[in-house]
């Protein structure tokens, strides 16, 4: 069903600060990591590296480390070969760049089947583990959202309860467990104001529906954590209920407080987390909840018409929804993203040009 991945990078703090990547804290063997000689390099290193080596690269290219790209493409479900094929090779033949193209059109890019500056940004960036599935083939135009295969969902009489609780093992101690369910307790909250799905919290953790905690590196499941950044959580479609998040990362509710760099907000990622436990797959729009990346120290809360009229195809409207009053702060919230994300972009782009002088 679903997985993690990879890889840092987004703002330009991040470009000077992120240094070291922790080990790996796995009792046992942990499955390798696809694209680990890359995410061992300091980010720094790595940074340059990366962009260096690979940008504008295209079909017919042949770039020592793409191999390394091939298999990041491969574990989010792009890059998909006969028995063959040999992965390990670094030329940039065409499964790469049908991998690539695909890539770029789900995750709303500039379709140029290259290695472009953005398309090697957005591998760069943290984001959910769980792979980018391919949109059903008749999907209408103007709709965006994606479901898991079959569409799965909850299915109890709505309106329906789902109970949620929290691993007493597997908690982080750097927040305390009260900010934690404050975190969760809104991004129950913020999906159940749209459709008839009511969250609470189990009194016994064995017996909810949802499973919340957080895990280091190889946790039993076979998508181990990579550490800081990278991958940040995942969780399984219906009716699994499993929500697990990388215990590595400095999980923040409030970045008045918590200043670190790499911070990554809670309710952002329990939000879209909740998404894929309901059934929504990742959406190409950058302004979703579901779209699978999260900058650090970038809050994203809000569900976009995208993610509300996605779930409601599950689970009907909640009665006391309206969606006219919601339109139209989401088109205004739409214009301040984009415009973020230009500003973003641009400072990247000043940073790499000095860097490279
Ligand atoms: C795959 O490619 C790598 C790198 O070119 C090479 O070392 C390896 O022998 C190849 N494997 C096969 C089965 O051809
Ligand atoms: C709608 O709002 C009423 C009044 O606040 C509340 O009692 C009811 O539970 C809500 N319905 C749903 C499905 O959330
Ligand atoms: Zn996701
Ligand atoms: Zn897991």
């Amino acid at each position: 069903m679903l997985l993690p991945s990879n890889h840092p990078l987004y703002s330009l703090l991040f470009l000077f600060f992120l240094h070291n990547l922790p080990p790996y804290t796995a009792a046992r063997p942990a499955p390798e990591f696809p694209w680990k000689q890359l995410t061992e390099t300091t980010v720094n290193n790595y940074h340059h590296y990366f962009y260096n080596r690979f940008l504008n690269s295209r079909r017919g290219s042949h770039v020592s480390g793409l191999s390394e790209i091939k298999r990041y493409f491969h574990h989010f479900g792009y890059l998909t070969f006969e028995a063959h094929y040999n992965i390990s090779d670094d030329i940039f033949d065409a499964p790469l760049e049908s991998a690539i193209l695909h890539y770029q059109s789900k995750l709303g890019l500039q379709v140029t089947g290259k290695l472009d500056f953005d398309t090697l940004t957005q591998v760069l960036s943290p984001r959910c583990g769980v792979p980018d599935k391919q949109p059903s083939p008749t999907l209408h135009a103007t709709k965006n959202y994606v479901f898991f295969p079959g569409k799965p969902r909850w299915a109890r009489r709505i309106p329906m309860t789902l109970t949620y609780g929290f691993s007493p093992d597997n908690m982080i101690r750097s927040l305390s467990l009260s900010d934690i369910k404050e975190a969760f307790k809104l991004a129950f909250s913020t999906w159940a104001s749209v459709i008839p799905v009511n969250f609470v919290e189990a009194d016994d953790y064995g017996f909810a529906d949802i499973k919340i905690g957080f895990y280091s590196g190889d946790h039993g499941d076979g998508e181990p954590f990579d550490g800081v950044l990278g991958i940040l959580a995942h969780s399984f479609s219906p009716e699994s209920g499993k929500f697990h998040l990388d215990a590595a990362e400095t999980w923040a509710v409030d970045f008045e407080v918590e200043k670190s760099s790499v911070a990554v907000d809670l309710e952002s990622v329990a939000v879209h987390e909740i998404g894929h436990l309901l059934g929504l797959s990742h959406s190409p729009v950058k302004g979703a909840v579901m779209y699978p990346s999260l900058k650090p120290r970038e809050k994203k809360v809000e569900l976009s018409v995208d993610d509300i009229q996605g779930v409601q195809s599950l689970y009907g409207s909640n009665p006391n929804f309206t969606f006219s009053s919601l339109l139209e702060s989401d088109i205004s919230a739409n214009r301040a993203a984009d415009l973020r994300f230009e500003s973003s972009l641009w400072a990247i782009s000043m940073i790499l040009a000095a860097s490279f002088l």
